[in-house]
Order: C-alpha cells, then sequence, then structure tokens
C-alpha cells in the first residue's frame, strides 16, 4: 500500500505515466460523509505540484511529494483558484523548493498572488502551453466554473490528464485512487447536498473547449480520479448544469 503517514492515510498512486496523485482522507466526524483533499504531482525535468493542499496539511503534503522526488526539485507550484486547499501551504513550498515559482491565471497573480506570495508568480496566459519536459501543461482560463472568478484548469498533453480542481468533486474518505466507474452520480449527490457552483451564464462554452481537449483522465481535487471518455462525462455534466 502506498501509505506515507499511517496516521493520517496519506498515500501516493501513480495514475498516469510521471502523473501522481496524494490524497489525504478527513474522516466523517470532521465533514459529513468524509471527504478527501488530493493533490498531483508530475514528475519531470521540471516538476509542478497542482494544488498545495491546506496550509496545515503541508507537513504530509510535503511527506508524500519527498516519496517520489527530493522536493527542492519542484519548479512550478500551480492551482486553479485562490482558496486554502488550493494554495494555503503556498509560502511553505517555496520556502521548501527554493527554485519554484507559482503558476496560476492572471486574474490570480494580479488580484492576489503578487501580494500573498513570497515569490512574485509565473503568469499563464489563456490557451498557453508550458513544456514541463516529455510533459507539457496547458491553460485554460474558466471564471467562476466551477468557481472563483480566477479559476482555470491545466490539461497534461502527454498524458491528457485534465487536471480539473473541484469538478467532479466526490465525498467519502475511502474512494479508489484511480477508477473507471461513475464519478458523475457521486459528484452530483455531493452537488445536490453542498452546490458548490457559482452558476455562470457562460458555462457551457467553456465545458465545451475543456471536452475538446479530450482528457482521458480527469484528474479530481476531492474523490477519485478517473479514467475514460473524459469529453464525453464533462458534456454529460454541462448538461445536467444547464438544467
Ligand atoms: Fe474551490
Ligand atoms: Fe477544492
Amino acid at each position: 500500500m502506498p501509505i506515507t503517514n499511517s496516521e493520517s492515510g496519506t498515500r501516493v498512486d501513480e495514475i498516469a505515466d510521471g502523473l501522481y496523485r496524494i490524497s489525504t482522507p478527513v474522516g466523517p466526524a470532521v465533514i459529513p460523509g468524509g471527504f478527501t483533499f488530493n493533490q498531483y504531482l508530475i514528475v519531470d525535468d521540471a516538476p509542478l505540484l497542482y494544488h498545495t493542499g491546506l496550509r496545515k496539511m503541508f507537513p504530509l503534503v510535503r511527506e508524500a511529494v519527498a516519496s517520489v522526488i527530493p522536493i527542492e526539485r519542484l519548479c512550478y507550484i500551480a492551482f486553479s483558484h485562490v482558496e486554502a486547499d488550493e494554495c494555503g501551504a503556498l509560502n511553505q513550498w517555496l520556502a521548501a523548493a527554493p527554485r519554484s515559482v507559482p503558476l496560476c491565471g492572471r486574474i490570480a497573480a494580479s488580484v492576489s498572488i503578487e501580494d500573498l506570495a513570497d515569490r512574485m508568480p509565473r503568469e499563464i496566459a489563456d490557451g498557453e502551453s508550458l513544456p514541463l519536459g516529455t510533459h507539457r501543461v496547458q491553460w485554460f482560463d474558466t471564471p467562476h466554473l466551477p468557481h472563483a472568478w480566477e479559476c482555470g484548469h491545466l490539461m497534461e498533453q502527454q498524458t491528457r490528464t485534465l487536471l480539473c480542481g473541484d469538478l467532479f468533486s466526490q465525498n467519502g474518505d475511502k474512494p479508489a485512487p484511480l477508477t473507471e466507474s461513475d464519478i458523475l452520480g457521486p459528484s452530483e449527490a455531493f452537488r445536490a447536498r453542498m452546490d458548490y457552483f457559482s452558476h455562470t451564464r457562460n458555462a457551457d462554452p467553456m465545458f465545451e473547449r475543456l471536452a475538446s481537449c479530450a482528457p482521458t483522465t480527469l484528474a479530481c481535487m476531492h474523490g477519485s480520479a478517473w479514467r475514460g471518455d473524459g469529453a464525453a462525462l464533462l458534456r454529460e455534466l454541462a448538461l445536467k448544469f444547464a438544467k
């Protein structure tokens, strides 16, 4: 079992070539139904961590990353939008990995990160691609999808993995690291209890743009990562969202 901390149950699983899911469960006593906080590590010439994890989870996530690569090698600390689970530990990572910089969209950079972060961010423009070595990530601005003005999503082109942040969030504290079973039903059940979408009227073209990347893996921040026809699943979610 790839557990890196027996007390918290933090685990690391390679879900695509060179792409690792780090997951820390939180029990039902803390969050009803249980929950997980996931980060994704892309190992390459310029390693990238997507989501820092909560500030208070930093020791657990650091331990997990260190089980894969020396943390000083990290080059990019990236995230979708400005929230504690997305970037709460950003400054701890910048201190631990001296050559790393924050990587985020232009709104996040100018509104928050240029001030909040201890090092200036590397802004990534809408549609811009950034090579990491054999992997290459492309950024898509998705304002308010599912929430936050500065929200965006990162597509890793080599493994065709969409780092989809809070989209398809599922609760539960023991999800499979990677599943081919349905995640849309569980994520919609979770959303029925706690609707984290902003319901932006511009959702449709943004869903369609993400779907046109044809991801084969969806790297969810909460719950299992998923393998399958990502375009179809994104379009199904768009239909539910439109109702
Ligand atoms: Fe969020
Ligand atoms: Fe989240």
